[in-house]
């Protein structure tokens, strides 16, 4: 997704040249002189994304390398005026650690890095409305996510009172930045869980490229772009008043069976989605962003199975419902078992949870036929907090 708030240094490396701006990197140096500017997509460099705006800019920002998200869940005596004092805290620390400065009481200044597309996210759970009193001001936006047939849900990996999603080029400045705002939160709310996630949204000669899921699937197409028009009514929350520029956030975490996934042939891969591997075209079209014909048939039968997940979760099969995803792959290895789980971190970001991505959520589960292969083990939703101002905080137009 083209990006609309980062401060990229990829423009000006086409006429000043890397070595005008001292970039000690030889090998984007070498990239640039030997690629003449007409030459197609230009590396993309990583920059700062400003954390100031109306809105987190960590939710439309690109798909980063490296991601963590962590719910943590607050303590008892938690109240809105403590609540205030952990945003504040946040706040700075954000502003500080995505603009490469340390954060306020860092003991390891070091490791603030610039430039690594350091973005953070912050949401507040369903429960923490009602755990500091403030029940009436949750936005009807946010509702708790209902359980599905095909659900395996594990507490491990769900809900929770607070969620920092933590995403850069970089995976130690993403460790960096998470330990610091876990030690500001320590006095407030204790760890429920941790995930993390990559993705590869530069392809090898690092221009933007949509990236794969570990199904090997192109996974990300159907996403608007920032500039189309339905975007915003698509993603932003605007009520309540102190909730406008807000989202709701949606973390699933989706086991895959990559061992029996890879027992298909590759027509029936591409069939369970309607798109095929080699670019992620729809079966009736040849190129990423050609639009699918959902009428096509071929004898007798659609191109694009009645099943197939591309369909069932297509607006025009849902009233135009839209969402905005984000997939970050895992993979890990429980040395007590023996067992390795692989899977995709799904996240999707939308204005109403309630009325988007629950009746697509819905549709998939009753007819999808990736679910023979797809489990969620985890799900948990968060309503995500306008952004704040250079002299602002996290929740001021709430909590002052
Ligand atoms: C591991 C689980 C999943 C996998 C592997 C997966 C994979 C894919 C792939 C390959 C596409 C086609 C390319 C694209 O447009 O991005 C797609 C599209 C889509 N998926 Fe999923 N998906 C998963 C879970 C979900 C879930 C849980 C939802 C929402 C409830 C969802 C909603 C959508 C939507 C809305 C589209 C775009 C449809 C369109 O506009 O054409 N997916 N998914």
């Amino acid at each position: 997704m083209p990006d609309q708030t980062r401060t990229t240094r990829r423009g000006l490396l086409g006429y000043a040249g890397a070595g005008g701006l001292g970039l000690a990197t030889g090998a984007i140096a070498a990239t640039q002189l030997e690629t003449p500017a007409s030459a197609g997509p230009q590396p993309t460099v990583p920059g700062t994304i400003s954390p100031f705006g109306t809105h987190q800019p960590g939710v439309t920002a690109p798909t980063p390398r490296a991601n963590r998200i962590v719910a943590l869940d607050v303590h008892d005596d938690l109240d809105a005026a403590a609540l205030g004092r952990l945003m504040r805290l946040w706040s700075g620390s954000i502003a500080a650690a995505t603009q490469g400065r340390p954060a306020p009481g860092d003991t390891a200044r070091d490791l603030a890095q610039g430039n690594v597309d350091l973005s953070v996210v912050v949401g507040w759970g369903y429960a923490l409305f009602d755990k500091v009193g403030l029940a009436d001001a949750r936005p009807p936006a946010l509702v708790r996510i209902p359980a599905f047939d095909h659900d395996r849900l594990q507490q491990r990996w769900s809900g929770g009172d607070l969620m920092v999603m933590v995403g850069a080029a970089d995976d130690t400045t993403v460790t960096h930045t998470l330990r610091r705002l876990l030690l500001d939160a320590e006095p407030f709310a204790t760890l429920r869980w941790e995930q993390d996630g990559s993705w590869r949204g530069l392809d090898s000669h690092q221009a933007p490229t949509t990236g794969r899921n570990l199904f090997g699937q192109v996974d990300g197409t159907g996403n608007l772009l920032p500039d189309d028009p339905l975007f915003d009514a698509t993603v932003w929350t605007k009520t309540p008043d102190w909730f406008a520029g807000g989202t709701t956030m949606v973390v699933r975490r989706i086991s895959m069976d990559l061992d029996t996934w890879d027992t298909l042939t590759r027509a029936e891969q591409e069939a369970s989605v309607g798109r095929d591997l080699d670019v992620g075209a729809p079966l009736t079209g040849a190129a990423e962003r050609d639009l699918p014909d959902f009428d096509a048939t071929e004898d007798g039968r659609p191109v694009i199975a009645s099943d197939a997940h591309m369909r069932l979760s297509h607006p025009q099969q849902n009233g135009g419902r839209r969402i905005l995803r984000r997939g970050l792959n895992y993979t890990t290895y429980d040395p007590e078992t023996g067992g390795r789980d692989s899977g995709l971190v799904f996240c999707s970001f939308q204005a109403d949870l309630g009325d988007q991505f629950v009746p697509i959520q819905r549709r998939l589960d009753r007819g999808d036929a990736l679910n023979e292969w797809t489990t969620a083990i985890g799900s948990a939703e968060f309503a995500i907090l306008p952004g704040f101002a250079e002299d602002g905080w996290l929740g001021d137009t709430l909590l002052t």
